[in-house]
């Protein structure tokens, strides 16, 4: 059976496609958490607090609805458990437990509907971007906690500096070593309230010191999570780019640490239909492999067209002239592009590749010359 989203909505909709489930999931979601946010405002609450409740209500309707359907279809399939088990299950419970919970054991409507706001996690399960944030966290678990250590360090040292230096200047600001980590805390993570600030010269200077190693300290963790996004979004293009090129039946002869050099070289290239690659006299400094789809190579007498597997744009990067001919894609495809430096550098390594491009190019501009010349 093929594998279901986290997000994908119960098949049992029948003809709601999934944009209608999501659009309504979606308009649930805003609506209800902006009644919940109405609540909380006195004068909303006096004047529309029965039109809100139906709000949150009809809301929390359609998250039980969901949940059910879910668990219906579960059961036809036999993933109950899988789907109670998993991230959205658990965020799907969550959604439409709770509130009742609170209302049952007598806890006033509007401090109970301030649950909803766990509502706001199905955005969560939406966004993938989430799911490769907490893969990097696990992955770069040891250098965070290098960078989490060092302030707890700087921390409490700055803590103890200014409780000893200004505790007798300002007693009921750095007066206890609490006091002055509240003080290290808003420096250090450079938010400084100013509602604690130094007055002693030595005091200042410490404080210097400490919101500078606040500055340094966000640095090295901004690098750490943006170099652990690169790094996993490398990985990930480098997956999805080896199964392409594995696919190419003209790559998939070469030995394996060939295919894995290739793979790093090769950029992806999604295309709608009709969309023009190469154009005819434009200098060329890229040749692609077909990977999906189709395209069609303007020459005369008659168009010619390559399909997956096939290549093109060899002439330009071999005789280092202009595009021999205008190439289009004939529907919506997707081509590996692979550069010039790339291709110099590649096939100095293996020379058999080289060849085999260079001789189905000599075949191209045989079969050109040999066409009988097309009618007027
Ligand atoms: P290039 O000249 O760089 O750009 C246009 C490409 O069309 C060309 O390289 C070839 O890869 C391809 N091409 C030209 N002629 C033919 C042909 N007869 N058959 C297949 N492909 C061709």
């Amino acid at each position: 059976m093929a594998q279901r989203n986290v997000d994908d909505p119960p098949a049992s909709l029948g003809p709601y496609g999934p944009g209608t489930y999501h659009i309504l999931k979606y308009s649930a979601l805003a609506l209800g958490l902006a009644a919940m946010m109405a609540m909380t405002v006195p004068t909303l609450r006096a004047d529309w607090s029965p039109w809100l409740a139906t709000c949150l209500w009809c809301c929390f309707g359609f998250f039980v609805a969901e949940l059910a359907l879910k668990l219906w279809q579960g059961a036809h399939t036999g993933h109950v458990m899988g789907y109670l088990l998993s991230g959205t299950g658990a965020i799907d419970i969550l959604a439409i437990v709770p509130v009742p919970l609170a209302l049952f054991a007598g806890v006033p409507p509007d401090t109970a509907w301030l649950f909803a706001a766990l509502w706001v996690f199905k955005l969560a399960a939406a966004v993938p971007g989430l799911s490769m944030l907490g893969r990097i966290v696990s992955l770069e678990a040891r250098p965070l906690a290098s960078v989490f250590i060092i302030f707890l360090i700087i921390l409490l040292l700055a803590g103890v500096a200014l409780h000893l230096l200004e505790r007798a200047a300002q007693p009921d600001r750095f007066g206890s070593l609490p006091m002055s980590l509240w003080w290290a805390v808003t420096t250090l993570s450079t938010t400084g309230y100013g509602d604690a600030v130094p007055e002693t010269f030595f005091g200042r200077m410490v404080a210097g010191a400490v919101m500078v190693c606040g500055l340094a300290v966000f640095g090295l963790l901004t690098g750490i999570l943006a170099t652990g996004f690169a790094a996993e979004h490398r990985r990930r293009e480098f997956i999805r780019n080896w199964d392409l090129v594995t696919g190419v039946p003209f790559l998939r002869n070469l030995d394996a640490p060939a295919i894995i050099e290739l793979t790093r070289m090769l950029r992806r290239l999604d295309l709608p239909e009709r969309s023009i690659v190469v154009r005819r006299g434009r200098p060329g400094d890229c040749m692609y492999f077909i990977a999906h789809g189709e395209v069609e190579v303007k020459v005369e007498p008659q168009p010619v067209r390559l399909g997956p597997g096939s290549f093109f744009g060899e002439f330009a990067l071999l005789d280092g002239g202009p595009r021999s001919a205008t190439v289009t894609t004939t529907m919506a495809s997707t081509l590996l592009v692979l550069d010039v430096t790339d291709f110099r550098a590649f096939t100095a390594h293996h020379p058999a590749l080289a060849q085999a491009v260079e001789m189905e190019s000599a075949k191209r501009k045989t079969d050109v010359k040999a066409a009988p010349p097309a009618q007027p």
